[in-house]
């Protein structure tokens, strides 16, 4: 059997050892110890010329020991992961290293990180005009939903595409799709498909007489749906009795507007909703713990003949109280 070792694999270690033939070089490998640090910040650190630590990095970098990592116009350098040199006794050399006068150093660089940033918001009147530009509303409660447990058993009443599969998806572990049109629902089985939602029970079914044993779900949930029911209070007793004790109900609809042509082309039975109305009629279906808020308004100036009112959404929420 040949127990030589290939030529590449002691060529790589050549390699290793020829970078390591130089005293900055070394001073580079433990002053990355615990941090990625720029070319700059490096230069500052082994108190030498930023050209010249440049060119000691890509030795360091072809040797496989550092990983170098471009942001903008400034390069990163950390310590290249699981390499076999920088774990052993050398390793350990290059932490005791770090312990001393480079690690201070490097502490230095990292305090000046730090009040930079510091200072800038410190002086940043503006920051949330800045900063709504990038971070939306949208944003903001999609960051929430990682905090949201999941493993809930959700009903989407009146689903329709599934508009809301993918959202209800992020809390719910099963979701229950009900509608009472077959074409939507075979678009809404088309989507969940599509963004590969495995949990999707699909089922035809009225409002006023879900599809659903009492108390099977966590939480019903109705987008848009609630204006179209012939009866709102038997529709949302319908959901408060699927839901089990302390789960909830989450209705999201329009605001009561004038827009009278949307019964005739969108087959709307109801204009919206009041908050009190809202709240009366989730009230009368004995829901407790009720939240009503305004989420989104759009200019409705230019659809026909609705007048000047704006279209609101709501989204009112309710619980089934728990057994005492
Ligand atoms: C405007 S769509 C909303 C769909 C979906 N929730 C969304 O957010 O995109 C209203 C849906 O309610 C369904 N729907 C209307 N009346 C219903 C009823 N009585 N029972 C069950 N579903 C109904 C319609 O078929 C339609 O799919």
């Amino acid at each position: 059997m040949n127990r030589c070792r290939p030529l590449f694999v002691l060529d790589r270690w050549l390699e290793r050892f020829r970078a390591l033939g130089d005293a900055t070089r070394v001073e580079l490998l433990a002053a990355l110890q615990g941090d990625e640090l720029s070319v700059g910040e490096l230069a500052e650190v082994v108190e030498a010329a930023q050209p010249g630590v440049s060119r000691h990095l890509q030795a360091l970098s072809k040797a496989g020991l550092v990983v170098a990592r471009r942001q903008g116009t400034t390069t990163y350098y950390r310590l290249s992961a699981d390499e076999p040199v920088l774990a052993g006794p050398f390793g350990d050399e290059l932490r005791t290293m770090a312990r001393g006068r480079l690690g201070q150093r490097v502490e230095r660089v990292l305090t000046r990180r730090r009040s930079r940033s510091e200072s800038f918001f410190d002086a940043a009147e503006d920051w949330d005009t800045l900063r709504g530009e990038l971070f939306t509303d949208a944003a903001g409660y999609s960051s929430l939903l990682p905090l949201v447990r999941r493993g809930l058993t959700v009903a989407d009443v009146g689903t329709g595409t599934g508009g809301m599969l993918p959202f209800l998806a992020q809390v719910g572990a099963r979701i229950v799709a009900i509608d009472l049109s077959a074409e939507m629902l075979r678009r809404a089985r088309a989507k969940a498909r599509t963004l590969g939602l495995d949990d999707v029970t699909f089922l035809r079914g009225d409002l006023g007489a879900l599809p659903l044993e009492s108390g099977s779900v966590d939480a019903a949930f109705s987008a848009l749906v609630l204006h179209h029911a012939p009866r709102p209070l038997e529709a949302l007793r319908e959901m408060r009795r699927i839901v089990r004790p302390g789960g909830a109900v989450v209705v999201v609809d329009l605001m009561s507007h004038g827009h009278d042509w949307l019964r005739d082309e969108q087959a709307d039975v109801w204009l919206g909703f009041g908050r009190d109305e809202a709240l009366d009629l989730f009230a009368q279906a004995g829901l407790t713990d009720r939240r009503h808020q305004i989420v989104s308004r759009v200019d409705a100036r230019d659809r026909k003949g609705g007048g000047a009112a704006p279209f609101e959404l709501f989204v009112l929420s309710g619980r089934v109280e728990a057994a005492a």
